[in-house]
């Protein structure tokens, strides 16, 4: 039984495969309506999700399945002091598969120890998330033709920013990677991304503060939210919260076909007069987290 709690349980040839399902699925939605008949579910959210809780959901009902679970730990017996493990244990007697969210790092691990169903990480705390990394993978594949040779720039929240670090990991497998680091001094890569993915793996990086002078080098610019519930006081989040507002005229000397993508929500990031530019792709990354989704499910469900 696998699960995927990071997003190197995947092997390269897996993920390549998980795309081509998923284009697939896009291609020829008809053949997978009933392929997770009379499965379901467990949608299990600790902390608060729009996107990933709902493509979950939406992707597993496209399936033909169910779903049943809970959208804050409030409603949950998380509430009364259960723990991770019992929840899991409890969750394995009527579902099929668990997808989690929670605040702590390495609670889907826990959940996934004690669970006898596939359990999918969807977020924990500032680590990892490796199933927006799947939908990002999808859509640079779809939107660049492969997912090789680009250089690409993450700007933002580079410390507690889940997504950056599980696609950092992902992107690192690849061949002939650029990456632009580029975030306040305090929001900085955390160091064991940078050393035991960016060095260990001889990934070219360079780090900035810039985000004006680094974007004509760009295929890819990868923005994200400055994550306000894993800071320590307000002060900090309210200084740091809008460093970098990509806007029409920061774009001038970018490339014609450069990819700009972000996770959302987004809060002040990128200026909304920017979502009818052919280059935004961010609402392309809502749509593409469901098909990706789709392809998971089946994978771990071993459905045929
Ligand atoms: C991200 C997350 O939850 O880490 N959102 C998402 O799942 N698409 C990004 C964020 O919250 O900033």
């Amino acid at each position: 039984m696998r699960s995927l709690i990071n997003i190197t349980d995947l092997s390269v040839e897996e993920i390549e495969e998980l795309i081509s399902v998923a284009n697939d699925i896009i291609a020829n939605p008809e053949k997978y309506r009933e392929k997770c008949r009379y499965k379901k579910l467990a949608a299990l959210f600790f902390e608060p999700s729009t996107r990933t809780r709902l493509s979950f959901e939406a992707a597993m009902l496209e399936l033909g399945g169910s779903v049943l679970g809970f959208s804050e730990a409030q409603s949950s017996s998380a509430a009364k002091g259960e723990s991770v493990a019992d929840t899991a244990k409890t969750v394995s007697c009527y579902a099929d598969i668990i997808a989690m969210r929670h605040p702590k790092e390495g609670a889907p691990m826990v959940a996934m120890m004690n669970a006898s169903i596939p359990v999918i990480n969807a977020g924990d705390g500032g680590h990892n998330h490796p199933t927006q990394t799947l939908t990002d993978l999808l859509t640079i594949s779809r939107e660049k033709g492969s997912l090789n040779n680009f250089t690409i720039g993450f700007c933002g929240d580079l410390k507690f920013g889940r997504t950056v670090h599980s696609l950092i990991t992902a992107l690192s497998r690849y061949e002939n990677i650029k990456i632009y680091l580029i975030s306040p001094e305090e929001l900085k890569l955390p160091s064991y991304v940078k050393n035991d993915v960016l060095k260990k793996n001889n990934i070219e990086y360079i780090q900035t503060t810039n985000l004006e002078e680094a974007i004509p080098n760009l295929d890819i610019l990868y923005m994200t939210r400055v994550q306000r519930e894993r800071f320590f006081n307000e002060e900090d989040y309210l200084r740091l919260k809008d460093r970098y507002i990509l806007t029409p005229e920061k774009l001038i000397g970018a490339k014609e076909d450069l990819c700009i993508m972000h996770p959302l929500p987004r809060v002040n990031e990128i200026s909304p007069s920017i979502d009818n530019d052919k280059r935004a792709c961010y609402f392309k990354q809502v749509l593409n987290g469901k098909f990706i989704r789709m392809a998971l499910i089946l994978k771990l469900l071993e459905v045929e």
